[in-house]
């Protein structure tokens, strides 16, 4: 079976990189997600263990589609009945480029009409179209005259890991933060630090991983588990992966400090902390009074972008310097401001370029000697 582990963008490579260690099997980079091979069982893994990934897809078929009698007949050639009984409800979303088809609504109602098609022709009932919450989610891409059809393994996207209940002003997607733990090279033995932690995303992120906590442990329920093929036999597998997925936490943790100026929300990164079951350092403390100690640390952390959160040039500088003084660590942060990076007295040694929902960011790693 063919899986597709949608990523944001940027974080393609640690996806990939992740994928690898997670063992799974002809793991491709690729630009929007990282496809990859495997049993059914496989995709149920890649749900329960990726950080980094937003959805695990199924990939159900490919074919030409030029134009919409074809789109309508491969759609139809799949057999859903394994999928989806009349009593599940349904939901189709579409993507396009360079293609004769152009409308993501029409595509997304002519993929529901061959499935329905089918169903009625079978059960002589069809599903509901739900927009919210459906039992079986399915995505359509219709590139070059090409159509991928994808059923959505996840359910919800899986940053939604159940545990940040709380957040700050201006929070990080959790898959986000966990590529920027894997792009800043950390050891996972190294004492860690997020001077800025907000409601606490990249610290936690980074005690999961390092205990080994699998990210998917915190969900009930994921999409495939409502899928019409998912019987008696099924729950049982599941049951053993969730078990050993929570055998497989054992990892020893290093420091892990988190602080923030607020303690309003630092009180919010502890309550998350506690539901993640993740023992962290809180500090209340502005970064400007930071001074070396003289500890290796990696800092990982997301400093206010002067977009949701304010940030003037003197905070960029007393910023930079802070950083400047630690000395002997990595530092490493993501921004949509390149004032921040200017303000920086340093050679980094990369960055990578990442979006953060809609904003461009980058990724900036310093050694500071
Ligand atoms: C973009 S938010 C971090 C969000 C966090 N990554 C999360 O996922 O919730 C930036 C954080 O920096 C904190 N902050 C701003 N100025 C600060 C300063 N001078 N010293 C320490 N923390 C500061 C803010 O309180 C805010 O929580």
């Amino acid at each position: 079976m063919e899986f597709f582990a949608t990523a944001s963008s940027g974080t393609e490579k640690a996806l990939q990189k992740e994928l690898i260690e997670l063992g799974f099997q002809s793991v491709r980079l690729n630009s929007g997600g990282i496809p990859f091979l495997g049993e059914i069982e496989d995709g149920w893994r890649a749900c329960l263990h990726s950080r980094i990934a937003q959805r695990i897809q199924l990939v159900l078929a490919r074919f030409p589609a030029p134009d919409e009698q074809a789109l309508y007949d491969g759609v139809k050639n799949i057999d859903w009945i394994p999928y989806l009984r009349p009593d599940l409800s349904l939901a189709v979303g579409a993507f396009c480029h360079s293609s004769n088809l152009t409308h993501t609504n029409y595509i997304a109602q002519k993929v529901k009409d061959a499935i329905v098609d089918q169903q009625r022709e079978v059960y002589n009932a069809r599903s509901n179209v739900v927009r919210d919450d459906p039992d079986v989610r399915v995505f359509v891409f219709v590139g070059s005259n090409k159509a991928t059809i994808y059923l959505d393994m996840s359910g919800t996207p899986l940053f939604q890991r159940g545990y940040r209940l709380e957040k700050g002003e201006a929070p990080l997607k959790e898959t986000l933060a966990a590529a920027m733990l894997m792009y800043s090279g950390w050891d996972r033995k190294t004492p860690l630090w997020d001077p800025m932690c907000g409601s606490g995303t990249i610290a936690i992120e980074a005690g999961l991983w390092a205990r080994n906590i699998p990210p998917g442990i915190f969900r009930e329920k994921f999409g495939f588990e409502r899928w019409g093929d998912f019987d008696d036999k099924s729950a049982e597998t599941m049951r053993r992966l969730r078990g050993e997925a929570r055998r497989y936490a054992t990892g020893n943790m290093p420091k892990i400090i988190a602080s923030d100026y607020d303690p309003v929300v630092l009180k919010a990164a502890e309550e998350n902390a506690r539901r993640a079951g993740i023992k962290i350092s809180f500090r209340e403390a502005r970064i400007e009074e930071i001074q070396a100690d003289g500890a290796k640390r990696i800092v990982v952390t997301n400093p206010p972008f002067n977009e949701r959160l304010a940030a003037d040039l003197k905070f960029y500088r007393s910023l930079g310097a802070a950083f400047s003084r630690l000395h002997g660590c990595r530092v490493t942060f993501i921004t949509s401001n390149p004032a921040l990076i200017q303000c920086v007295p340093l050679k980094g040694i990369e960055t990578i370029e990442l979006k953060n929902g809609d904003l461009d960011c980058r990724f900036c790693i310093y050694d500071i000697p």
